[in-house]
Formats: C-alpha cells, sequence, structure tokens
C-alpha cells in the first residue's frame, strides 16, 4: 500500500476529488494547508532579488491506496491539478505499512 500526500491549488481539490472517486478511490482526507517551494510564496519568481518568503494557502490531499491503484491516482492528480503556472504543487509518496477499519477491525487492503 501507499500512502500519497498532495498539495494542490485549493480550486482543483473538486476536479481532483471527482477524477479520483471515478479511478476507484473510497476515501481521502484534504486540510487547508499553507506553504511555499522554490519561489518562497512570490507569486512570480523574480531571478536575484530578495523578496520575504510568505505563506501561500494550499489543499492537502491524503490518500491511502493499493500498490496497484498508485500510479494512475499519482497520474491523475499531476494532470488534473497542473495548469502549467508556479505552485502547482507537488506530490509525495510514502510506503503504507497497515491500515485498519476501526468498526469492522478489517486490515491493510480490506481497510482502505
Ligand atoms: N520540499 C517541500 N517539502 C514540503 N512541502 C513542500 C515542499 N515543496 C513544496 N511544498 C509544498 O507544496 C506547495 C506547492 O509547492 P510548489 O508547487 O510551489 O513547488 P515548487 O518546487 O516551487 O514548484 P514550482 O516551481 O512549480 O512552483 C507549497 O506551498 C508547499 O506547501
Ligand atoms: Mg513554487
Amino acid at each position: 500500500m501507499k500512502f500519497i500526500i498532495a498539495l494542490i491549488k485549493p480550486f482543483k481539490l473538486e476536479p481532483v476529488r471527482e477524477a479520483l472517486q471515478d479511478a476507484g478511490v473510497e476515501g481521502m482526507t484534504v486540510s487547508e494547508v499553507r506553504g511555499f517551494g522554490r519561489q518562497k510564496g512570490q507569486p512570480v519568481f523574480y531571478r536575484g532579488a530578495e523578496y520575504n518568503t510568505t505563506f501561500v494557502p494550499k489543499i492537502k490531499i491524503e490518500v491511502a491506496v493499493s500498490d496497484d491503484l498508485a500510479p494512475r491516482v499519482i497520474e491523475i492528480i499531476t494532470e488534473v491539478a497542473k495548469t502549467g503556472s508556479i505552485g502547482d504543487g507537488k506530490i509525495f509518496v510514502l510506503d503504507l505499512e497497515s491500515a485498519l477499519r476501526i468498526r469492522t477491525g478489517d486490515t491493510d487492503h480490506d481497510a482502505l
């Protein structure tokens, strides 16, 4: 199993959610977060100039999926969240050791 963390532009949440559900994702966690990348939160990149770092609002999506589904999930987020402008976001992929559905006791793949 993989645990996929994606930081995306807020207006991309709904299309990403819809596309992931269409692909068979059964659950996800979403948070409103703030962050910065290489441009330190500036709306454009000025080479050589000094600017203060600011935090930009982003959406964090966390989704636990089977190894089989993970490549498709990464592909969908990449395609749907992309605008081609700076700040489109990032995807981090972690190995997921275990999962458990509290109500039923289902574990691992049965719990996703
Ligand atoms: N190294 C990092 N570690 C943790 N979070 C990060 C990291 N880089 C970016 N993020 C998160 O991803 C968000 C979007 O980053 P962003 O897309 O601006 O990355 P970038 O490397 O600057 O790429 P780009 O040049 O396309 O803007 C940030 O606001 C932050 O929340
Ligand atoms: Mg950036």
